[in-house]
């Protein structure tokens, strides 16, 4: 069976986009691959963040994990912080990756012009290599991910030929070279107040997300106040109508009904009725997981499925950092005390 990996920061409570993006895939290939889901704790770390709130944020997106149908039983759910691999694995992703490569990346440039009041943290320009570590640990063969993060699996894809080209020899290669896995559709779920940006959980105009834990009203009310375009006519058409064509992607994500047909049967509605259907459409989705999200809060359950996360996660990851190890000449050879 093949592996995936794949991780979320909590750095706020996911919203649509990372739903529709990323765990829609999640859910859909977890039967079928061996799966690994993380909260990736240490990538949110590189710009400021409150401790209890990142505490709160971390459990309360692994419930999420949970709540939205992964099967612990199956995939792997786990902390990155909790498997102590990962920062070793970046230190020597980083020292076979060059400082250009690193300051081409948009999300890097993107991220570093909005957080320059407090001083950019060196991780902001590492975080990339730290990317590339958790994917490598797993031997992951795919990567289900969103549009935005393309650049960073190029940059994995190149930094696992180097690797196996400085370290391996040709028919031993250290590292698994991963695929990239990005929806068809929904791949870049597009503001509700700008949808010419990008949907973000960090969004300081919370207008502009849909929270996966916003109340049902709120939800209604977002979607009611989504910005469209003045002619009233319901088409896809992302250059001319971004506001609309972003409902669109999201109510034919939600339930599973093509574009196409949306169009067709709304031809004749107007904005409102449209809007107003969508919001129960992703009330539909999301009340269910909230649901269940309470549940697992309260729950011992959750602390379980962690703790047995972490457990299986640092098995594998220990087993590819000692290669890595080996293959750049690190520590004794055979001796690893752990
Ligand atoms: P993050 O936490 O920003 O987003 C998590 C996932 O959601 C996708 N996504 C979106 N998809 C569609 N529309 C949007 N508006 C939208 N916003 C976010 C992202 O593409 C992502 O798949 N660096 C990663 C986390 C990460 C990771 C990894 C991912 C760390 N290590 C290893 C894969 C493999 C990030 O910041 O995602």
């Amino acid at each position: 069976m093949e592996t995936i990996f794949s991780g979320i920061q909590p750095s706020g409570i996911p919203t649509i986009g990372n739903y529709i993006g990323a765990m829609q895939q999640f859910i859909n290939l977890q039967d079928d691959y061996n799966c690994f889901f993380c909260i990736v704790d240490e990538h949110a770390i590189t710009v400021p963040q409150d401790r209890l709130k990142l505490r709160e944020q971390t459990l309360g997106l692994a419930a999420l994990y949970v709540a939205i149908g992964l099967n612990p039983e199956k995939a792997t759910i786990f902390i990155q912080s909790e498997v102590a691999a990962h920062a070793e694995a970046a230190w020597m992703v980083q020292c076979n990756t060059t400082i250009g490569e690193l300051e081409r990346m948009t999300q890097f440039k993107d991220k570093s012009q909005k957080n320059n009041q407090s001083g950019i943290s060196a991780a902001l320009l590492t975080y990339p290599p730290l990317m590339v570590a958790d994917i490598i640990l797993y031997n992951a063969n795919l990567v289900p991910v969103g549009e935005d993060q393309k650049q960073h699996l190029e940059l994995t894809r190149d930094f696992v030929d180097r690797f196996n080209s400085r370290y391996g020899t040709p028919d031993q290669p250290i590292l698994t070279k991963p695929e990239v896995k990005i929806p068809k559709q929904g791949a870049r779920i597009m503001s509700l107040q700008d949808p010419t940006s990008k949907m973000s959980k960090s969004d300081t105009n919370a207008k502009g997300f849909i929270s996966m834990l916003d109340e049902p009203n709120v939800i209604r009310k977002k979607i009611k106040s989504a910005v469209t375009d003045s002619s009233g006519v319901i088409e896809y058409d992302v250059e001319n109508k971004p506001g609309i064509s972003n409902l669109l992607t999201i109510f034919s994500a939600m339930t599973g009904q093509p574009i196409a047909d949306l169009v067709e049967r709304y031809k004749d509605s107007g904005y409102g009725t449209f809007k107003t259907d969508l919001g129960e459409a992703v009330v539909a989705v999301l009340e269910p997981i909230q649901t269940r999200y309470q549940e697992l809060l309260k729950s011992e359950e959750l602390q379980n499925i962690l703790d047995k996360g972490a457990i299986d996660a640092n098995k594998v990851a220990k087993k590819t950092l000692q290669k890595m190890r080996n293959g750049m000449g690190l520590g004794r050879k055979g001796r690893l005390s752990q």
